[in-house]
């Protein structure tokens, strides 16, 4: 267990082979990690946090039907020799620069038969060294990716590190809740916590606290053997919150309260709170989008 202290984070695994079921009809056949946020989709987003914080290799656990994250990846000489032909010599460099982002591996899994059995998919990839995971469904908007904060978080004590968020109990049965413990001021800045539980989509009245686990963890392999011990749990699936329980019995695991704003792109509100807010933020489309909305009639 401690021979993984102090190792690098060099490999995020990124879960991409759900159904995408709350998406539906536009995820019929289009992969619901490709649906864009203004102009980029959400995966790319994801990989974008990854490279930006500081880790070289993506590791895509794929499905039946998600071959649009592949091609999205790679290099598409076609497109680019048209766009050149056209004089788009700066689409054309954009279109490329998404290939050179980082070292991207995929792996697939059979069936989507849960987030738990999608990491341990990768397992083989992965090998035997603490890794991150990212769902892309969460957008996190943070001025040090939120990836690059859990590092830092990583570096200190050597251990899981799930990201935190503060949210609205009677929502608690949309997430993996914790129980834990504030980290003293003086080693966790006051956002650290030493989870003592945690429970999957937890009833209002059930919920230990309103400390909700979001789509980013930094976790020890230790994480294998319990995800291989885990069996299908709520909906069938293998959870990863159960196999962090059985994890915890064996070593610690940290919450993160990060610094940022998170988007739950995967649900429809929550997509549409990202297209808005990040459409604002940008500086080709900002300020016509805000005399738009300034002009719509919201009353
Ligand atoms: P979600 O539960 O948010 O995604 O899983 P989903 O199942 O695709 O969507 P809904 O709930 O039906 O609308 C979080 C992440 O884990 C991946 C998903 O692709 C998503 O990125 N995942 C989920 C897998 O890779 N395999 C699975 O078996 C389940």
């Amino acid at each position: 267990m401690d021979d993984v202290k102090g190792m690098q984070i060099r490999t995020a695994v990124l879960p991409v082979a759900g159904l995408g079921t709350r998406f539906l009809p536009a995820t019929k056949a289009q992969p619901k990690e490709m649906l864009p946020i203004v102009d980029k989709p959400l995966v790319q987003y994801a990989v974008e946090e990854v490279a930006a914080s500081g880790i070289p290799m993506v590791i895509f656990v794929t499905g039946r039907g998600k071959e649009a994250i592949e091609n999205h990846f790679d290099v598409s000489f076609e497109l680019e020799h048209q766009l050149a032909g056209r004089g788009k010599e700066d689409l054309r460099s954009l279109v490329r620069s998404i290939a050179g982002l980082l070292k991207v591996s995929y792996v697939r899994q059979q069936q989507a038969r849960g987030l738990g059995d999608a990491i341990l998919t990768a397992q083989g990839l992965v090998g035997n060294e603490p890794f991150a995971v990212v769902l892309s469904d969460d957008v996190v908007d943070a001025s040090t990716p939120c990836l690059r904060q859990m590092m830092e978080v990583y570096a200190r004590y050597g251990r899981s590190v799930v990201a935190i968020q503060r949210v609205d109990r009677r929502r608690a049965s949309n997430y993996g809740i914790i129980r834990g413990i504030l980290e003293p001021d003086r080693h966790g800045d006051g956002r650290v916590f030493r989870i003592q539980d945690m429970v999957e989509k937890p009833s209002p009245a059930k919920a230990p606290s309103n400390l909700a686990i979001i789509g980013r963890y930094i976790l020890t392999p230790g994480i294998f053997h319990e995800l291989a011990a885990t069996r299908p749990g709520a909906g069938g699936e293998v959870q990863l919150t159960d196999a962090m329980r059985r994890l915890l019995k064996r070593e610690p695991i940290y919450g993160y309260e990060f610094e940022g704003r998170r988007f739950d792109a995967g649900d429809k509100l929550g997509f549409l709170k990202a297209t808005v807010e990040l459409a604002l933020k940008r500086p080709d489309l900002g300020s016509e989008f805000r005399k738009y909305l300034k002009s719509l009639d919201l009353s």
